[in-house]
């Protein structure tokens, strides 16, 4: 086998049960081998394939857990929005309409402009460990602005969803249900082909359940599959929704009821909870706590977007979960990483199990419980992403001789 061993791991994630403890497969004193760029073989040290190997890195006794799945994203706009964020933070609330602003700008951008922050921000993520990233269009809101925005990020990403019902542009104002039946026809039958998923801003100030429903059944008929940013500011009905139209995924869900709550957990639609967003508006976190005791299955995304959360790093979202969200350190890893793939309806992403992608992080700490026990430090030393490094080891250790 010619492939690249990861050995003297000190404690390995592999989201595996089968592998090792526990819901994340966590194994100490761990080697892993990629081949072909997917893990071939990952265990305790002392079983070792023979020849497994024609290149060996060192991981010095720190820990190893598969890249994070960022399944939100907000990647392909244009402009800034600090005045917007610091009046937030001198006591403005957060409101649907600031999308409107960063619509205006990214409409005036030039496509090799718009292209570029979508490279920088996938650069950005990769770097603190993310190896897989939605992003969503919904800042062109015309025909030919949605589908440029997806075009530009679909040399970054597969995950692709269309999010032409973000907010309803000025020039369709107190013309909702005009704008929603553009959406439903000329800018899908556009859109519909570079995209995998459709999703809808479904909360006061966007678009209601009605809407929401309509847009939701028009990407259907189109090949797409729904996931829906849904109870973010308010109750309302966007987590039903979701699973009545078995959603992959509902996003933010902060202001939910026990029928909510319980409708999810009998579902297969996971929690995608962002708590960037919540750190970023100043709101009320979601309780993640409540989710998961019910049975929920929970993801944790980082919502990188201009207004509410501008932020790539999830890391930092997993500190936040951990100290905010009554998340235990293991459940916001493992959100972050399987919980991602799962609302991403991914099965090669997210572990570390035989046949999975070799998507793979080496922290700068004994153990992945580090991530929120050390808020803010950069622990990300090095990724791998399909087997291929993503830059240098930041502090290597040095190499022990091996056999
Ligand atoms: O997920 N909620 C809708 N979309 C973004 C916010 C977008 C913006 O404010 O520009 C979100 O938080
Ligand atoms: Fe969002």
């Amino acid at each position: 086998m010619a492939g690249l061993l990861i050995d003297n791991i000190g404690s390995l994630v592999t989201n595996d049960p089968s592998l090792g403890d526990g819901p994340l497969g966590l194994l100490s004193d761990a080697a892993l081998v990629v081949a072909d760029g997917v893990v071939a073989w990952a265990g305790p040290r002392r079983s070792i394939p023979e020849g497994a190997a024609t290149e060996r890195v060192d991981a010095g006794g720190r820990a190893v857990l598969p890249g994070f799945v960022d399944s939100h994203g907000h990647l392909a706009f244009a402009g800034d929005r600090t005045a917007e964020f610091a009046a937030r933070m001198s006591g403005q609330p957060y409101t649907a309409g600031g999308i409107r602003t960063t619509v205006a700008a990214t409409r005036a951008a030039s496509r090799t402009d718009l292209g570029g922050t979508v490279a920088v921000l996938v650069a950005e993520a990769l770097r603190s460990g993310t190896t897989t990233i939605e992003c969503k269009s919904g800042y062109g809101l015309t025909v030919a602005d949605e589908q440029r925005s997806l075009e530009v990020a679909a040399a970054h990403t597969d995950e692709l969803t269309f999010l032409g019902a973000h907010v309803v542009p000025p020039e369709y104002a107190d013309r909702a249900d005009d704008y929603v039946d553009l959406v439903c026809s000329t800018m899908l039958d556009a859109c519909a082909p570079t995209a995998r998923w459709i999703d809808v801003f479904c909360e006061r100030g966007a678009f209601d359940g009605d809407q929401t429903r309509a847009v939701l059944r028009a990407g259907v008929a189109r090949g797409l599959v729904p996931r829906l940013h849904a109870n973010q500011l308010g109750p309302g009905p966007g987590v039903q929704i979701a699973v009545e139209f078995d959603a992959a995924s509902a996003d933010h869900v902060t202001h939910v009821t026990d029928g909510d709550v319980e409708a999810l957990a009998a579902s297969r639609t996971v929690a995608t909870l962002l708590p960037g967003a919540e750190f970023s508006t100043r709101a009320p976190y979601p309780d993640a706590r409540r989710l998961l005791d019910a049975g929920v299955t929970v993801a944790l995304a980082a919502d990188c977007n201009p207004g509410s959360s501008f932020t790539t790093n999830m890391p930092f979202c997993i500190a936040v979960a951990v100290r905010e969200m009554r998340m235990t350190p293991d459940e916001a890893v493992w959100a972050a990483t399987l919980g991602g793939a799962r609302a991403l309806r991914r099965s090669d992403a997210g572990h570390l199990g035989v046949g999975a992608r070799a998507d793979v992080v080496l922290l700068d700490a004994p153990s992945h419980v580090h991530l929120s026990y050390r808020p803010g430090v950069p622990l990300v030393a090095r990724v791998w992403r399909g087997g291929v490094a993503a830059g240098e080891d930041r502090s290597p250790t040095p190499a022990e001789p091996s056999g």
